[in-house]
C-alpha cells in the first residue's frame, strides 16, 4: 500500500468513525426531542416503539387522525363506477339540450360553423371578459397560423361586479379608447382624437356567461355566474351593450362576433393543431365547446342549417347536474352553493372551478376546528372569513413537499393566522386539498369523456384546454388523464389534452375573421 493510499484508508475509517460517533450523538438528541415534543402534544396518537429492548411509548403527532382521514376520503372521493355514471347521464342531458331549448344542459349553438385554416390574415381588436379580469387586445393574423398580440389587463372590482350594465360597459369602452390612442404610433400629438375618429376597426367579444346566441354577433345574457350581478345584463343583448357604449365614447367599431371563451379556445387551438376539436376552460368558472355534426342539432332552425356541416356547441356544463340527480354532493359543496349567489345553479361548476375549491376546503378546515380535530390551539378570525382561503393557496399547498411541509405552515400561520400548526395538522390540511383537487380533476374528465363518447370520436381528437387550474393547480392533468383511462379505457390513449392559449383573445380575432369572411 503506497503512503497516498494509506493516507486515503486512515482517512476513511476516521471519518467512518467520527461520523457514527455524530450520529449516535444526533439520534439520541433526536429521540430526546421527538419525546419531549410528544409528551408536550395532547391529545394524539400513542404510538408503541418496537425498537429497542424496552418498549418505548411515545406520542406520536406527526399523522392525522385515521377516522378523519377516512372520513374524508369516502366524503370526497368518486369512484370509477360512480365517474362512468356520471358520463352516462353527461350523454343523456346532451341530447336533451340539443334538441329542444330550456333543458339543464343549455348547448348553445355557437353560429360558428367553419374552422381556421391557418391561412387566416388581418388585424382585430378583440375584447375578453371572463371573470377575474378584463382584457382588450389587438391581434394581427399573419397567415401561417401565427399571430402578434398587444393587450392591456384590467382586474374587474367587487364594485364592477355589481355596478349596472351601462356603466360596466362605459368602463370597458374607456379601456379600449386609451388602448388605441396608446396604439398610435407615428401620429402627432393632439391629433389622436382625429385619427381615433378617422378611423374603424372590427371587434371579436368573448363573454364568458351564458349566453342565448342569436347569430355570430348577437346574443342575450341568460346567466351570469363566477360573482356577476350586474343590474341590466341578463335579459339584454350584451352586443347591443355593447355597442351603445361604443357610440357614447365616439368610437367606430363593428362588433363582427360574440364568442363564448370555449369556442375561442377551440378555435384558436384548432388554428395550430387542426385535429382539435373541444375547448374546455378549467378556471375560475367552467365549461366545454365542441364541433357537433349539424344533423344533431335538431333545435337549430338558422339559415346555417341548410348548408353547413357542423357548428361549434357550447355546452355551458357547468349547469350539469342541477337537477341533483348523478353526483354526490357533501353538507360542504351544499354550503357553498347556498352562500355564492344563484343557489341550485352552476352544481358542476360548483365543484369544479377555481372560484369555490377554496371555499369549500376552508368549510371543512372550520368544521374540523370545531371538532377539535384540526389546529388545537384554536382558529383564526381570518379562517372565519368567507372566501378567505383562496384556490391559489391550495395549489400551493399541494405543491409542498418540504419534510415539515413549511410552505403549508406559511399559508396557514402567516396568511391565515392560526396561532399554531402541527405536522399532523399540516398533511391533514394537505389531504384535503388533494381530495378536493382530486375530485375537481376527475369530474372535469367525467365531462371530457362524455363528449369524445357523445362526438364518437374515441378513435382520436385533441382536446384544447385553457384556465389556471389546468395550467397551474399541480398534478391536474394527470389525475385528468388517470380518470380518462379508468373510463374509457385503452381509448383514453387517443384523446390529447393539451394546454391551449389565449383562446378568449386570439379565438375572437379569428371567429370576427372567419365571420368577416363570410360577409
Ligand atoms: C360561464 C361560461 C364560461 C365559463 C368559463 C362559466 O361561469 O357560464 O360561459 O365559459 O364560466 O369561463
Amino acid at each position: 500500500m503506497g503512503d497516498n493510499q494509506a493516507h486515503f484508508w486512515l482517512g476513511l475509517t476516521t471519518g467512518i468513525a467520527v461520523c457514527s460517533v455524530a450520529f449516535s450523538v444526533y439520534t439520541g438528541m433526536v429521540l430526546h426531542q421527538t419525546l419531549t415534543a410528544a409528551s408536550k402534544s395532547a391529545p394524539a396518537q400513542t404510538v408503541v416503539s418496537k425498537a429497542g429492548p424496552a418498549q418505548i411509548q411515545f406520542q406520536q403527532d406527526d399523522s392525522p387522525s385515521s377516522e378523519t382521514l377516512e372520513r374524508l376520503h369516502s366524503m370526497f372521493t368518486i369512484n370509477s363506477e360512480k365517474l362512468n355514471q356520471i358520463v352516462k347521464h353527461m350523454i343523456v342531458e346532451m341530447r336533451k339540450g340539443l334538441q329542444a331549448d330550456g333543458q339543464a344542459l343549455l348547448m348553445i349553438p355557437s353560429h360558428v360553423v367553419n374552422r381556421p385554416t391557418g391561412r387566416e390574415v388581418g388585424s382585430f381588436l378583440a375584447l375578453d371578459l371572463g371573470g377575474t379580469n378584463f382584457r382588450v387586445c389587438e391581434v394581427v393574423l399573419d397567415g401561417h397560423s401565427g399571430a402578434r398580440v398587444r393587450q392591456s389587463k384590467h382586474t374587474i372590482t367587487d364594485a364592477q361586479k355589481h355596478m349596472p350594465a351601462n356603466e360596466l360597459f362605459d368602463f370597458f369602452a374607456d379601456c379600449v379608447r386609451k388602448f388605441l390612442i396608446e396604439g398610435f404610433v407615428n401620429v402627432p400629438r393632439g391629433k389622436e382624437e382625429a385619427e381615433l375618429q378617422a378611423r374603424t376597426w372590427k371587434l371579436g367579444f368573448t363573454f364568458s356567461f351564458a349566453v342565448n346566441q342569436t347569430a355570430i354577433d348577437r346574443g342575450i345574457c341568460v346567466y351570469m355566474g363566477k360573482g356577476f350581478v350586474n343590474p341590466g345584463i341578463v335579459g339584454s343583448d350584451v352586443v347591443v351593450l355593447l355597442q351603445e357604449a361604443f357610440k357614447r365614447k365616439n368610437l367606430n367599431i363593428d362588433v363582427q362576433a360574440l364568442v363564448n371563451d370555449t369556442t375561442g379556445t377551440l378555435i384558436s387551438h384548432a388554428y395550430i393543431q387542426p385535429s382539435t376539436r373541444v375547448g374546455v376552460i378549467l378556471g375560475t368558472g367552467t365549461n366545454c365547446a365542441y364541433v357537433e355534426k349539424m344533423e344533431n342539432i335538431p333545435k337549430y332552425k338558422g339559415d346555417d342549417a341548410e348548408y353547413a356541416k357542423e357548428m361549434i356547441i357550447n355546452m355551458e356544463w357547468g349547469t350539469f347536474d342541477d337537477e341533483q340527480v348523478v353526483i354526490p354532493r357533501t353538507k360542504y359543496d351544499k354550503r357553498v352553493d347556498r352562500t355564492f349567489n344563484q343557489e341550485g345553479k352552476a352544481t358542476f361548476e360548483k365543484l369544479i372551478s377555481g372560484m369555490y375549491l377554496g371555499e369549500i376546503v376552508r368549510f371543512v378546515i372550520v368544521d374540523l376546528v370545531k371538532n377539535g380535530e384540526l389546529f388545537l390551539a384554536g382558529g383564526s378570525p381570518e379562517l372565519n372569513e368567507p372566501r378567505s382561503f383562496e384556490t391559489a393557496f391550495m395549489s400551493r399547498i399541494e405543491r409542498d413537499h418540504t419534510l415539515d411541509l413549511n410552505d403549508t405552515r406559511s399559508v396557514l400561520e402567516e396568511m391565515l393566522k392560526i396561532p399554531r400548526t402541527t405536522l399532523a395538522d399540516r398533511r391533514l390540511v394537505k389531504t384535503l386539498c388533494e381530495l378536493v383537487g382530486k375530485r375537481s380533476a376527475r369530474l372535469s374528465a367525467a365531462g371530457v369523456a362524455a363528449v369524445v363518447t357523445k362526438m364518437n370520436k374515441l378513435d382520436g381528437c385533441t382536446v384544447g384546454i385553457d384556465g389556471s387550474l389546468f395550467e397551474l393547480y399541480p398534478h391536474f392533468s394527470n389525475r385528468m388523464r388517470d380518470a380518462l383511462r379508468e373510463i374509457l379505457g385503452i381509448s383514453a390513449e387517443n384523446i390529447v389534452l393539451e394546454q391551449a392559449r389565449d383562446g378568449s383573445g386570439q379565438g375572437a380575432a379569428l371567429i370576427a375573421a372567419l365571420a368577416n369572411e363570410g360577409n
